[in-house]
Parts: structure tokens; sequence; C-alpha cells
């Protein structure tokens, strides 16, 4: 076989003169009768090849024979492509490689989709035929920047005396909250392992044992429904560390993220990262992960709106409800039907019952402005310019609002705010912007439950100031935990634990979490607990979300080698699938026939 010299994407005019052999795939082929040109694909690019009758009559003739995918190896003289020739598009387009031998290693057959125009081919036949689409440049470089990721993350922890450590993945069920993955146990009949949802309990035991510093980029497991960011087997880059505060935990993680989109991206983060409470993020933006590459905050009007005849605002406010609402700048070139159909059915999607909307527009007069819409009429001139204030609206903008309850106004407002940016163009491609939400509650009411629920997990640690309230005032407790979010995306989330037992059983008390379930369920962490644990803290990125972020993709399977379709199957393999009787009798299970 020839043994390759270059990659086919690597040559260069400074190769000119030079015989050299590259190996890949048949991208294109042009037969022009005494000519015949492969353009030929690695890793790396293409490289044109250049059959002549004249000179190399036997290599002509296979050539002609070669089809798209098939995989040659060529050996041949690297020559300045002619005048005029050159192929400005290609990396390699001042050159071609006039073939003297050639092999062809292997055929293959036509490929179910054109490998260039694949960003067009529908996703199931792409993840049918993955080592197709993963041959493609595009998906390549997903691959490649993947890959150069988790090297700086390691280089990184690496440099600040930090050990990957690997945890088991076959083992009990863990505090995240979401639906466990099991497997059966073959010597233990009846009895479950649960994929780790986490490496949580794991990395703060390894706390406990003295490790100090720890990390590990782990696979995760979550039954839950894939969406567009959320897979069900993902990838986090994990971190616990030993005696550090919040801040320390902030500190270490911005920098590594600094370094990731700096060397990854060429991307300057500048730091310190900023930081936000949960509460003025929600305020602002409706969600503990705001967008904040562009502006457009929400605003609160239901103290204007309390004082209007519109029925709608009034009623919902004395039900206990607000009316708020945001200002699309330069939105009132949405049609009525835009506003009525489109932009409202957006939001009903989200639970609101109504979009109320003013055009902003100049007075006669043509200095002052004015609310132009079918309800301005149940506001007073007053109220119309106080609401006008309250947006800083201008000239052409679109005022949105949305009467309910805080949560309900909250939840469809933040998606439409976010909608807005993008259809309105906002923000530029490329920009990122990283902010700390901090302060949030530690825990949640459940009202179906009637009990409280974690925010984040119940290791997190109340602050200090708030330590008091376990007792007396559990729904204002601040925790100590703190998400990383980069441009509306949650890329990573983690707090100081709790490290007292006492204080762990009191917030187990308070979750409903009785002690014998407790017990069951992590007395083995617990009882490390007791022996000596050290305060720490750590943190948890996506990373298939930063690479999502880094590639521009806002589809996680890009960013996944053999990624899990929405229905949670793999199509290239066709997992999950069936098992032998006998696989089944050894694990003592009887499989039922399923009943639709
Ligand atoms: P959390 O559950 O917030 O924290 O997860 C940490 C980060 O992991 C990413 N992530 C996901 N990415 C893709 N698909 C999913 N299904 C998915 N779920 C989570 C998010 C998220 O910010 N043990 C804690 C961390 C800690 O406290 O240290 C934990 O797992 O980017
Ligand atoms: P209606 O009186 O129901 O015809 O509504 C008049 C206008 O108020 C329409 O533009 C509705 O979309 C809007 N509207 C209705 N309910 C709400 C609500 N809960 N919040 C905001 N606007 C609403």
């Amino acid at each position: 076989m020839l043994k390759r010299t270059h990659n086919c994407g690597e040559l260069r005019k400074e190769e000119v003169g030079s015989t050299v052999v590259v190996s890949g795939w048949v991208h294109s082929y042009r037969d022009h009768g005494s000519l015949v040109f492969i353009d030929l694909r690695d890793r790396e690019g293409l490289v044109q090849l250049v059959f002549d009758l004249e000179t190399n009559k036997a290599a002509h003739e296979i050539a002609r024979q070669v089809r798209c995918e098939w995989v040659l190896a060529a050996s041949g003289l690297v020559r300045p492509r002619g005048e005029g020739l050159e192929n400005p598009k290609m990396a390699t387009g001042q050159i071609e490689i006039i073939v003297g031998e050639f092999e062809v290693l292997n055929t293959a057959k036509t490929p179910p989709f054109d490998i260039d125009s694949a960003d067009t081919v529908n996703e199931e036949l792409r993840l049918t035929h993955r080592y197709i689409d993963l041959r493609r440049p595009a998906m390549q470089d997903k691959l490649r920047i993947r890959h150069k990721v988790t090297k700086v993350v390691r280089d990184y922890f690496d440099d600040k005396g930090f050990w990957e450590i690997e945890t088991p993945m076959l083992g009990k069920s863990t505090p995240e909250g979401a639906r466990d993955y099991l497997v059966p146990s073959r010597l233990a009949r009846g009895a479950f392992y649960a994929l780790p949802q986490s490496p949580q309990l794991f990395k703060q035991i390894l706390m406990i044992s003295g490790t100090d510093k720890y990390f590990q980029i782990v696979r995760c497991f979550r039954d839950e429904d894939p969406r567009a960011d959320r897979q069900a087997e993902f990838t986090q880059i994990d971190i616990e560390m030993s005696f550090v505060d919040s801040d320390d935990i902030m500190t270490m993680n911005e920098k590594l993220i600094a370094r990731v989109f700096e060397e990854v991206a060429g991307v300057k983060v500048d730091l310190p990262v900023r930081r936000m409470t949960y509460k003025e993020s929600v305020d602002n933006y409706g969600i503990d992960r705001p967008d904040l590459r562009f502006d457009m905050k929400l605003k609160d009007i239901s103290e204007i709106a309390k004082e209007s005849t519109f029925g709608v605002f009034t009623s919902t406010i004395g039900n206990g409800g607000i009316v708020k609402g945001l200002c699309a700048p330069g939105a009132d070139k949405f049609s009525r039907r835009d506003i009525e159909k489109t932009l409202t059915g957006y939001v009903a999607d989200f639970g609101a019952k109504g979009l109320a909307w003013f055009k902003v527009a100049k007075a006669e007069d043509g200095n002052s402005l004015v609310l132009a819409s079918s309800i301005a009429k149940f506001f007073t001139p007053a109220q119309q310019q106080q609401i006008i204030e309250r947006f800083g609206a201008a000239d052409n903008d679109l005022i949105l609002l949305i009467a309910d309850t805080e949560d309900v106004v909250n939840k469809s407002l933040a998606p439409l705010r976010v909608k807005l940016g993008a259809d309105l163009g906002l923000y530029e491609d490329g920009r990122y912007e990283f902010v700390w939400i901090i302060d949030f509650p530690l825990f949640e009411w459940n009202e179906e439950n009637k009990r409280y629920d974690s925010l984040h997990h119940p290791f997190t640690s109340p602050t200090a100031e708030d330590m008091g309230k376990l007792e007396t005032d559990p729904a204002h407790i601040n925790s100590q935990a703190y998400d990383l979010v980069v441009n509306g995306s949650e890329v990573g989330g983690g707090s100081v634990r709790i490290h007292n037992p006492q204080t762990q059983a009191k917030v187990f008390d308070l979750l409903n979490i009785s002690r014998e379930q407790a017990q069951d369920r992590f007395g083995f962490f617990l009882k490390a607990l007791e022996y000596g644990a050290p305060p720490h803290g750590g943190i948890a990125f996506g990373l298939d979300r930063l690479v999502m972020l880094l590639t521009g993709t806002d589809n996680i399977r890009d960013v996944i080698a053999f990624p899990k379709t929405q229905r949670g199957q793999c199509l290239l393999t066709e997992a999950p699938g069936s098992v032998d009787e006998t696989q089944l009798k050894e694990l003592n299970i009887r499989v039922q026939k399923h009943q639709s």
C-alpha cells in the first residue's frame, strides 16, 4: 500500500515540486476525456488530483471508473495550477497533484445523501448513516472542537493541582431529581443499579477522603425527554474543591471557561464575569438564565394598569396577578395579524391567555409620543405617558403585555423576549455574554405535594446568614448556589455543600424526606459526613452545551458523535432493542406483552 506522506488539506505552494502520497475519500470527480480530476478528501481538507491520459494511461483508465466515497491512495508530483485555474475557495486551491501511481483501497456504495448538501438532508437519514454524516467537514470541525475543549480542560486542571478521578457508572440513585436509568443485577436478583445522573455524592465523598481538588469529564444519564439542548446521555465537566468558599469556586471556574473560549475560539472573556442575583434576573428577564446579548428588559406595570379601565388587567390584578411586558424596538412593523396570531399563539404555548399590545407613535404635534391600539381607549393620556416612560419607549416601538399570575407572565415573556431578540436581529452572531446567577432561594414551595423542593439539590448549603432560618423561615433562605449562563444557556451550576450532618438532616426534614428514606437512599453518605467532612463545594458544566456555543449550533445532537433522537433511539445501532430470553432469565426478569 502507498504510505501517506501528507494530509490532503495541508498541501500548499511550498510543496510544489515534491512528490507526495495522499489518501482519502473521493469527494467529487470530473471526467474531461483525456483529463480526469478528482477532489480527494481527508480530515484536513480537499486536494485536486489530476489523471492525464498522455502521461499515465493506466492510472487514467482506472480513474475514469472511480465514484464518490471510494477510498484511494495516490502518489504524484505537486504542481501549480495553470494560469486562471486557481481556486481561491479551496485551501489547497493553488496546487494540484499530477498522479503517477495510485491504488483503489476500497470501493463504496452510492452514499444515501450527498456530503456537500447534507445540511438540507433529513436528520434521521444522517443519524442512520452517521459514518457518512461525520465525514462532512462541518461535523469533523465539531469533533475537533470538542476534543480541543476537553484537552484545554484537562491541561487547566492539571496545572492547578486537580486530579481526574473516575466514579462508578453502576451505582445507587443520585439526587438530581430526574428519572433514573436502571440496570438489573444478575448476582443480586431483583436488585437494580442506577446509572449516575451526576457523580454528586461520590465527588463529595472524595472530598471527605482528602483528595482536595477533583475533576472528571464524565458521562451522566437522566431519563428525561430530550430537547434541543438536552440529551438523556450527556457529559459533564465535574469539579469539587475543599476548604473553599463560593468566590473561590467561581473564580477558579470562570478562568477555566475563559481559557476554553480563548484557546478554542479566540474569544476573549472579560474577567471577572459579572454577577446577577436570581431575583434581579427573574424580575428583568423572567427567567434565571438571561440572554444578555441584548437589553429589552421586562417591566412590571401593574401599578399603572390597575388604575386603567381595561377589565382584563384590573381583574387579573384584583385576583393577585400582575401585568408585565416588554418594549420591542422598531417592532411596530409587525402587522396586527403577526401580533394577534403569531406572537399570541407563541406565548399561549407557555400558558398566557392573551397578549395585549400598543404601537408607539408620534403624536400629531410631532413631538410627544402616544400609544395606538384597540385597547388604548382604556388608558387615560396620563397613564399612556406613564407606560411610555416606564419602558423608555421610542417612536416605532411595540409594547407587548401579559396579565396573569407572576409565574405564567414570566414563563411566557422570557421566551417571547428571546424570540424577539433573534427575530429583530438585536445582537450580532459570534457575541458571547457571560453571567453568574447567584443568591438562589434554597427551596421552592411545591403546592401540589405541599412541601419544599430543592432549587438545586439537597446537598446545597444555605448562606451563613440564613442558616438560622432553617428553623424559622425556610421559604426565605438564600443558598450558596451559582449557575453560569452564556447567551441564555445554563452551561454550569454548582454550590457550596452542607458539611455538617445535623444541617443535612434538617434539610431532609424540610424536603419531607423521612429519616428512613434518607437512610435508605443516602445513608452511606450521611455516615461519611460524620467522619470529618471538610468544608467543600463544586460545580458541573455541561460539556455538550459548551461545545454547542463554541460551534454555533442550537442542536445538541450535532456536537455528540453518536447521539440519540428525541425518542431516545440510536438510529445507527437501533438501540434500544430486545434481548434474548436467556438473558432475561438470568436477570429474573419477565417482560409483559406491550398493551397499547
Ligand atoms: P446540574 O443538574 O445543574 O448540576 O447539571 C450541571 C450542568 O449539566 C448540564 N446538563 C445537561 N446537558 C445536556 N443534557 C442534559 N440532560 C443536561 N442536564 C444537565 C447543564 C447543567 O448546567 N451535581 C450537580 C452539579 C454540582 O452541584 O456540582 C449537577 O449535576 O449545562
Ligand atoms: P379580549 O377582551 O379578550 O378580546 O382581549 C382584548 C385584548 O386583550 C386582546 O389583544 C387580547 O390578546 C388581550 N388579552 C386578553 N387576555 C389577556 C391577558 N391575560 N394578558 C394580556 N392581554 C390579554
